[in-house]
């Protein structure tokens, strides 16, 4: 197989195969916060959060939503279909942490309304800002059609995702998404759902599992990711 490097992100290695319509994406243990200004490795994060991601991409496909997985070749890689991505990442929150609360002042944990879904830009120079509707309509990052069918998509997964883990007594708090679009034009979910993509609490001792542990220096990093697999593989 010839692969090449196409891309190398802050948590995974994309290469190229033999079929160009294919990529091979390589979890990786490094870390990073706070757009890379915090690095680390997290020992067993790429097999992890490869086994995590693929169990989830599944689930979802069960359900009608089309990823970009194809399949778990190995340990720490998967390969999938390649999508020309947007250039935006959408995060749903059903509980406020994270950059909400210094945003806008909701106390951690605060359970939402509803739903709560958000745009950001793809930029690291510029910090990866939030982008309303008129942000993405001027700077033509999605067509209104793409933007409601990618909100519709995001919904359901949130539900099916809530579901999922309620019935793990884990609490999704949020999450980040990301999608492309397929060589036949098709939206489809790619890059990986994990404890570095959502904020995952233990349901009743409100204990996070997630990457918060690295981002904020509470220890036992390594055991949370152990712990939310076992908890998805349950
Ligand atoms: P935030 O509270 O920092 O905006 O993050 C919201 C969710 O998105 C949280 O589950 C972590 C995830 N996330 C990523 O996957 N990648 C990122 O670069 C950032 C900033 C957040
Ligand atoms: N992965 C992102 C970064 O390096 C942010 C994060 O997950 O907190 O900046």
């Amino acid at each position: 197989m010839t692969q090449e490097i196409i891309y190398e992100g802050k948590a995974k290695i994309v290469y190229s195969t033999d079929d160009p319509n294919m990529v091979s994406q390589k979890f990786k243990d490094d870390a990073t916060a706070f757009d890379g200004k915090k690095k680390g490795q997290i020992a067993s994060k790429g097999v992890r959060n490869a086994a995590i991601s693929t169990t989830l991409f599944k689930l979802l496909e069960e359900r009608g939503i089309i990823t970009q997985l194809v399949e778990r070749t190995a340990e720490d890689t998967l390969l999938c279909k390649r999508l020309t991505m947007f250039p935006v990442e959408v995060v749903i929150r059903n509980y406020a942490a994270g950059s909400i609360c210094k945003r806008l002042g909701f106390e951690e944990g605060h359970k939402m309304k509803k739903p709560m879904l958000e745009f950001f830009l793809k930029d690291d120079s510029l910090g990866d800002p939030l982008v309303t509707d008129a942000h993405i309509e001027e700077l033509e990052l999605l067509t209104r059609a793409e933007r409601d069918e990618i909100e519709q998509l995001a919904l359901k997964i949130n539900e099916t995702l809530t579901k999922f883990f309620a019935e793990r007594k884990v609490l999704l708090i949020d999450f980040k998404l990301e999608f492309g679009k397929d060589s036949e034009g098709n939206i489809v979910l790619g890059d990986e759902i994990s404890p570095d993509t959502c904020r995952f609490w233990d349901a009743e001792t409100r204990e996070k599992l997630d990457k918060d542990r690295f981002r904020r220096d509470l220890g036992g990093v390594e055991e949370a990711y152990k712990e939310m697999l076992n908890r998805v593989e349950s």
